[in-house]
C-alpha cells in the first residue's frame, strides 16, 4: 500500500520531472492578503504572478500547499467529522503553469499521472469540462481517448473555477473516480450526483481571466494552468479505501487517539475521533504558521476550531487538558514534508493546553444550561438564539459548537436572534470581518517593481548612498516631476532601510544633484522589495531619472540598531527563563524603545524579569562580534536558528549569531534587520513594562543605551528627592516610607475616634441634654467631618443611651451633608425613621432617602443647609 507520504513524493517528483520548480508550501496565513482568512487553494501564493502583477520565480511549478477551509467562500468545518470527505485541513497537490504551456498539456500531465504514475484504471475515470469549452472536451477525447459519455459538460459554476470575488479564475476540468456501483450515486450533472460513487479527485483550471470586484473580467496576459488535487482523497482512492478518514495516516492519528482517551473509534464515537483528528491537524497547523486562539479574526476561527475538538475530547471523557498530547504523533506522520511542525513543537502543545484548560472551566457548566434550556424541546426545533448567546458571551462556546452538539439531537439554533443578541452587544459596530475575496494590492507599487526592479538595498554597513530616482508617487499617482510637499520616492540603489522585520524605516534626507532637498520620515517595503521613501520636498523640483545624495540619520539608525539586537536577545532570554513554548508573536524595534510580543500563559514575575535582564545584560557585557551569514533558509532552519512562525523568507537568508551560550551562540535567529557590531554596542538593556495583550500573550516593553540610562537616571532621581524630602539617607527611605504609612492609619484612627466623640458631645460621656419635643426625647445634632457608616455607628450609640426617644444626626463632610435618624423601638408605631429623613434630606437640598421605621439614612447636596435639617425634624417631631 501507498503511504500518503509516497503519494505526495511520487506527485511532486513526477512534476519536478517535466521541469517544474518545487517550492515549499507558502504559510497558511496568506502574505500581501490582508483580507483573506486561510490560504484555501495552490494558487493563493501565486495569484499576483497569474494577473502579471509580479513576475513568476519559474515558468512552471509544483506544490504540496497547506489549505484551511473555515470560513469564508471555501467553508466545510460544519461537516468535519460527519461525512467521508470533509476537512478544514487539507493538502492541494498543484502543477501551476505561468503562462507556459496552457490546456493540452496540462490534460496530457494530468492524464499521464493518474494512469500511468498512480495506475488508475482509466475505465474508471471520467472528466467534466466547462459547457462551452469544446476544445477542452475533444482534447480529451483525443489524449485519454475517453468516449464522448464520459466527457460531461456542466454549465454551472462548478466548472467555473475563482479564489474569491475577485481574482484570477478560468473554466476548469474536473477527473472523477467511480467507486463502482456497489455504492449509490450518479455521474456529475445527474439527477443523484450527490452521491457517493463518483468522486472528484482533481480539478484542472484553465486560469484565462481577472475578475475584478464588480464582476467584469479582463483576459489574463497569458493564459495559464493551476490544478488541486486533495492529497486526501487521493489517498483513499489508491489505497481503497472510501472514507478519507481510513487512510494511513488518519488511521494512525485515530489510533493515537485511542491509547490517549482509552475509547474505541467505532459507533457514537467515530465522529469525535474524526472531528479531533482533523482539528488536530488544522489547530497544529495554524499554530506553527503564528496563529494563536483569540476572540477576533483568524485567531477566532481557530479558537472555535479548538474548543469544537475539545468538546469532543469531552465526549470521550477528557477532564484535563489532553489534546495536546497528540502533537507527537501528528509530527511522526508530517513532520518530515513541513518541517515547522517539529520547529513549533512546544508551542503547539502549550497552545492546546492552555486553550483546553481554559475551556474546561467552563464546559461543565455551559453544558448543563444547554441541558436546562432543550429540556421540553425535541428533534426539528430550535434553541433560543438568547441562549446560545449567553453560551457564547459567558461560557465560551462558539455558535458552531453549539450547532454541533445540538445537531446529534436533530435541533437547532435561531441563528437570527443570535445575531441580534450579538448585535446588541457589539452595539451595531460589527468589527470589520474578513471576506474571502482578493486584497485591494497596491497596483502601482506593482507597476513601478515590473519596471525597474527591486530596489538594491545598500544599507547594511553604510548609512549614504547614491541613487537614480525611478518613481515618484503623489497625491496616490504616479507623476513625472517632484514638486514641493508631500510625496513618495523610489530610488535603483538606497541605504535606507525600509520597515520590516519589526524594525522602523529609516529617517533622513536626500540631496538630488539639481539642489532639490527631500525629507524622509519613513520608508515603506512595497511589492515585495520596493523601498518607497516617504516625506516631503523642501526646496527645489526634480525629474524621473534625477541622481540624488541619500543621508540615513546615522544617530537615529544606531539607536534602532541597539534596539533590534536587544531584541534578539530579549528573544534568547525569554526562551531560557520561561521555556521553549515562547515564540514572537510581534515585534516593534524604534529608536526610543522595543516592544516585544511572545506566546506565554501567565504574567513574568519580577523575579523572572530581573532574570531575563541580567542574562541580556550579561551578552551585552560580553561585547560579542554580532556574526552575520547569508544561507538557505532551510540550512539557517536546520543549524538551530530561531525563524518567525509562518513567516515566508526568501531563497537568500540573512542568520545573525550573537553572544556566547553553553556551547553555541547565544542567540541564533534569521533576520533580514540592521545590528550592532559587537553586543557591547547595545550599552545596557531595562524591562520598563510587562502586561498581557490578549489571552497567552504577553508583551514587555524594553530601552537600551541612553535611552536605558535616561530612564534608569529618572528613577534614582525620584527616589533622590524623595529621600529629600523625607530628610533620610537614600537608603532609609523604604522603612521610612513604612513607618509613615503606619502613622498615619494610627491618625486616622484617632481622629476618627476623635471626631465621634465630640458628635456624641464631647468628652466621651453620655451625650448631654436631650431635648424634649412634643413629650418626646431628641437629640439631633450636626457632627462635622463625619460620614457614611460612621454617622450610623453614632445614631445606635445614641440610642442606646438615650433609652426612648429619637436620634438625628447630620453629618458634613467635604461640603456633602448626610443624615441619619434613628427611632427607638418603643416610639416606631409613632414615628417613622424614614418619614423623618426624607423631611431632614428635602431640607439639604435632596430627596428620597431609605432605611426601616427604627433606622433611616439620606444624603443631600448642600452642607450649608445642615442646621436648617435639624430644625425641620424638629417641626416634624412637634407636629
Ligand atoms: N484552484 C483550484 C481548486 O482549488 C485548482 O480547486
Amino acid at each position: 500500500m501507498t503511504g500518503v507520504n509516497d503519494i505526495r513524493e511520487s506527485f511532486l517528483s513526477f512534476f519536478e520531472k517535466q521541469g517544474h520548480t518545487r517550492r515549499a508550501s507558502a504559510p497558511l496565513v496568506p502574505q500581501n492578503d490582508p483580507t483573506l482568512l486561510f490560504v484555501n487553494a495552490g494558487m493563493v501564493p501565486f495569484k499576483n504572478i497569474f494577473t502579471g502583477a509580479e513576475t513568476p520565480f519559474a515558468p512552471r511549478a509544483t506544490t504540496s500547499q497547506k489549505c484551511v477551509r473555515a470560513g469564508g467562500k471555501h467553508n466545510d468545518l460544519d461537516n468535519v467529522g460527519y461525512t467521508a470527505r470533509h476537512h478544514t485541513f487539507f493538502e492541494m497537490l498543484g502543477n501551476f503553469s505561468f503562462g507556459d504551456y496552457f490546456k493540452e498539456q496540462a490534460i496530457q500531465y494530468g492524464w499521464n499521472l493518474v494512469t500511468k504514475e498512480f495506475g488508475l484504471d482509466p475505465k474508471r475515470l471520467l472528466v467534466t469540462v466547462y459547457a462551452e469549452d469544446d476544445e477542452a472536451a475533444a482534447l480529451w477525447k483525443k489524449i485519454a481517448g475517453l468516449p464522448d459519455d464520459r466527457i460531461i459538460r456542466i454549465a454551472t459554476s462548478d466548472n467555473f473555477w475563482s479564489m474569491g470575488d475577485t481574482g484570477p479564475c478560468g473554466p476548469c476540468s474536473e477527473i472523477f473516480y467511480d467507486h463502482g456501483d456497489k455504492i449509490p450515486g450518479g455521474p456529475p450533472g445527474s439527477p443523484d450526483e450527490d452521491g457517493d460513487r463518483f468522486i472528484e479527485i482533481w480539478n484542472l483550471v484553465f486560469m484565462q481571466f481577472d475578475q475584478s470586484a464588480d464582476g467584469s473580467r479582463i483576459s489574463l496576459p497569458k493564459p495559464s494552468i493551476d490544478t488541486g488535487m486533495g492529497l486526501e482523497r487521493i489517498a483513499a482512492v489508491l489505497q481503497g479505501v472510501h472514507n478519507n478518514y481510513e487512510i494511513d495516516l488518519f488511521a494512525n492519528l485515530i489510533k493515537a487517539e485511542e491509547d490517549l482517551y482509552g475509547a474505541k473509534a467505532e459507533g457514537d464515537h467515530l465522529a469525535s475521533f474524526r472531528v479531533i483528528a482533523d482539528h488536530l491537524r488544522t489547530s497544529a497547523f495554524l499554530i506553527a504558521d503564528g496563529v494563536l486562539p483569540s476572540n477576533e479574526g483568524r485567531g477566532y476561527v481557530l479558537r472555535r476550531i479548538m474548543r469544537r475538538a475539545m468538546r469532543h475530547g469531552h465526549l470521550l471523557g477528557a477532564r484535563a487538558p489532553m489534546m495536546h498530547r497528540l502533537t507527537p504523533a501528528l509530527i511522526g506522520e508530517m513532520g518530515k514534508a513541513y518541517p515547522e511542525l517539529g520547529r513549533a513543537k512546544a508551542a503547539i502543545e502549550s497552545a492546546l493546553e492552555q486553550e483546553e484548560g481554559r475551556f474546561q472551566r467552563t464546559l461543565g457548566r455551559g453544558l448543563s444550561l444547554l441541558e436546562e434550556a432543550t429540556t421540553g424541546l425535541g428533534a426539528g426545533d430550535a434553541l433560543p438564539g438568547e441562549t446560545a448567546f449567553r453560551l457564547y458571551d459567558t461560557f465560551g462556546f462558539p455558535l458552531d459548537l453549539t450547532q454541533d452538539i445540538l445537531r446529534a439531537r436533530g435541533m437547532s439554533v435561531d441563528t437570527d436572534a443570535f445575531d441580534a443578541a450579538m448585535d446588541v452587544q457589539r452595539e451595531g459596530s460589527r468589527s470589520a470581518g474578513f471576506t474571502s475575496g482578493d486584497a485591494a494590492t497596491d497596483d502601482i507599487w506593482f507597476a513601478v517593481r515590473e519596471k525597474s526592479g527591486a530596489t538594491k538595498f545598500g544599507g547594511y554597513g553604510a548609512t549614504e548612498g547614491q541613487g537614480k530616482l525611478v518613481a515618484i508617487a503623489a497625491g496616490g499617482a504616479l507623476v513625472d516631476t517632484l514638486e514641493p510637499g508631500a510625496a513618495e520616492l523610489v530610488f535603483d540603489a538606497t541605504p535606507f532601510y525600509a520597515e520590516s522585520g519589526g524594525q522602523a524605516g529609516d529617517h533622513g534626507e536626500i540631496a538630488f544633484e539639481g539642489g532639490a532637498r527631500f525629507i524622509v520620515r519613513d520608508v515603506q517595503k512595497r511589492a515585495g522589495d520596493v523601498h518607497v521613501h516617504v516625506g516631503e520636498l523642501v526646496s527645489g523640483s526634480a525629474k524621473l531619472g534625477a541622481v540624488a545624495k541619500l543621508h540615513v540619520d546615522a544617530v537615529r539608525r544606531k539607536a534602532v540598531m541597539a534596539n533590534h539586537s536587544a531584541t534578539h536577545l530579549l528573544h534568547a532570554a525569554l526562551r531560557n527563563v520561561l521555556g521553549e513554548h515562547v515564540t514572537q508573536k510581534g515585534s516593534l524595534v524604534e529608536a526610543d524603545r522595543l516592544r516585544f510580543d511572545f506566546s506565554h500563559g501567565a504574567p513574568v514575575t519580577a523575579a523572572q524579569l530581573e532574570a531575563i535582564e541580567d542574562q541580556v545584560n550579561a551578552v551585552i557585557r560580553q561585547n560579542a562580534a554580532a556574526e552575520i551569514k547569508v544561507t538557505t533558509p532551510e540550512k539557517a532552519i536546520e543549524a538551530g536558528a530561531l525563524a518567525l512562525f509562518g513567516e515566508k523568507y526568501g531563497d537568500e537568508v540573512r542568520v545573525l549569531s550573537m553572544g556566547k551560550g553553553e556551547g553555541k551562540a547565544y542567540s541564533v535567529e534569521l533576520c533580514g534587520g540592521i545590528h550592532v557590531e559587537r553586543t557591547g554596542d547595545i550599552a545596557v538593556f531595562v524591562i520598563t513594562s510587562e502586561g498581557g495583550v490578549s489571552a497567552g500573550v504577553r508583551r514587555i516593553e524594553a530601552a537600551t543605551g541612553a535611552e536605558a540610562l535616561a530612564y534608569l537616571k529618572g528613577r534614582a532621581r525620584i527616589a533622590e528627592d524623595l529621600a529629600e524630602s523625607l530628610k533620610v539617607p537614600l537608603k532609609d527611605v523604604p522603612r521610612k516610607v513604612s513607618a509613615l504609612a503606619d502613622e498615619r492609619r494610627a491618625l486616622e484612627k484617632d481622629l476618627a475616634e476623635a471626631k465621634r466623640k465630640l458628635a456624641m458631645g464631647g468628652g466621651g460621656s453620655a451625650p448631654t441634654g436631650p431635648e424634649v419635643v412634643n413629650g418626646v426625647n431628641l437629640i439631633a445634632r450636626v457632627a462635622e467631618g463625619v460620614g457614611g457608616k460612621d454617622l450610623r455607628a453614632l445614631v445606635d450609640e445614641a440610642k442606646a443611651k438615650i433609652g426612648s426617644g429619637v436620634v438625628a444626626f447630620v453629618g458634613v463632610a467635604d461640603g456633602k451633608a448626610g443624615v441619619a435618624i434613628g427611632v427607638t423601638a418603643d416610639l416606631t408605631s409613632k414615628f417613622s425613621a424614614v418619614d423623618l429623613v426624607k423631611v431632614a434630606a428635602a431640607a439639604l437640598g435632596g430627596q428620597g432617602g431609605g432605611g426601616r421605621p427604627d433606622m433611616a439614612q439620606a444624603g443631600g447636596p448642600d452642607a450649608s443647609k445642615a442646621d436648617e435639617a435639624i430644625a425641620a425634624v424638629k417641626a416634624a417631631l412637634a407636629g
